[in-house]
């Protein structure tokens, strides 16, 4: 074995994925799918709906079928092409977890431990989570590598699963002397909105989970709704600031100027230097307008495309085919690697 890194030399491939439990938030849309639309025209992209993960925690089996189904139409509504990207659900492709299995015994349990997401989600009941819960980070890392994926678009609260991939990639090369063989997936953490927050706390980030639905704006929500929420977002009592250092420990602040420079595509200063010396009010009054105007054709388009969930399907098992294709290949290499006869 040598120590000097072999590099990987195959070709750019982008892989992302989304849980398909409970509602899509507008984190999950500014974070990860509006910035996975640009990437299809430059790469070869698998977009995933990851419902393997999805059953780490409890899940209603009709509402995790129902949810798989609409996170895809999302998909699409967003401007995903199923002919263009591969769009798949996790489970169909069984790579995910033969790897997953190879990884559990390549990561380490301290690695695991270390995870913020697993502190996050076990909370105070370690002992009742799941085996899965745990090993959580291990199945991801095989989603991305069983296609020797290299770029990862996701948002921030990602990005320790994804350096941990790297790490479970590396130690694999080394272990079985097969430097090279995978790559190191680089997170792609770009935009003004890779972390959107909470519209109840500036310091939390915007949840799927939160138990409060007005911390969140969900793709599913109506203009009244959305009015609604942003109207009742947490505010401060000054008016909004000129630069960005104005926006010290003002987290509320940052958060509504962050998301309105995301929705209409421009740099988060030039948003600050829009609002600077104006009172919350008109902020809220036009952060509302530009986000019924964005939010509205993908909510409505999600619902038509659910309305046909039989075209769904074909789309899933279109991609799962597509996938399968790839990643078959792969897995055989890394058999005949691993010593599997
Ligand atoms: P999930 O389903 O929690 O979230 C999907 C994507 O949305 C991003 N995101 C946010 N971005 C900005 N602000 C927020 N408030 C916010 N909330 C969520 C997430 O960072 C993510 O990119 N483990 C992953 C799914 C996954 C995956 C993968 C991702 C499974 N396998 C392989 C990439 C590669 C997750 O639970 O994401």
């Amino acid at each position: 074995m040598s120590d000097v890194e072999v590099k990987y030399t195959g070709p750019e491939r982008v892989f992302s994925g989304v849980q398909p439990t409970g509602n899509l938030t507008l984190g999950n849309y500014l974070g990860a799918i509006k910035r996975f639309v640009p990437l299809q025209d430059e790469h070869e992209c698998l977009y995933c709906v990851v419902d393997m993960h999805a059953i780490t925690v409890w899940q209603d089996p009709a509402e995790l079928a129902r949810a798989t189904r609409e996170v895809t139409a999302a998909y699409i509504a967003c401007g995903l092409d199923p002919k263009r990207a591969i769009l798949f659900n996790q489970s169909k492709v069984h790579a995910h977890a033969e790897l997953a299995w190879i990884f559990n015994c390549v990561a380490r349990m301290g690695w695991m431990e270390r995870m913020t997401q697993f502190k996050e989600k076990s909370g105070k009941h370690k002992e009742r989570s799941s085996l899965g819960l745990f090993a959580y980070p291990a199945l991801m890392a095989a989603d991305i590598l069983a296609y020797k994926a290299t770029h990862v678009p996701v948002g921030e609260d990602q990005k320790q699963h994804v350096e941990l991939s790297r790490d479970i990639a590396q130690k694999f090369n080394m272990d079985y002397g097969v430097q090279g063989f995978f790559p190191l997936p680089e997170p792609v953490i770009q935009g003004a909105a890779t972390r959107v927050m909470s519209l109840r706390d500036g310091t939390k980030k915007m949840s799927k989970s939160d138990p409060s639905d007005m911390s969140r704006l969900n793709l599913t929500d109506d203009a009244d709704l959305i009015a609604k929420k942003i109207r009742k977002a947490k505010t401060d009592p000054d008016d909004l600031p000129s630069d960005e250092d104005g926006l010290e420990g003002r987290g509320e602040a940052r958060n509504l100027l962050n998301i309105y420079a995301a929705l209409s595509d421009i740099p988060f200063g030039d948003a600050v230097r829009q609002f600077g010396g104006k009172q919350f009010r008109q902020l809220k009054e036009e952060l509302t307008e530009l986000t019924v105007a964005k939010l509205t054709p993908i909510t409505d388009e999600t619902r038509r495309l659910m309305s046909d969930t039989a075209e769904i399907d074909r789309i899933l098992n279109d991609g799962a085919e597509r996938a399968s294709a790839l990643a078959e290949p792969i897995m055989k290499e890394i058999r005949r690697i691993v010593g599997f006869v």
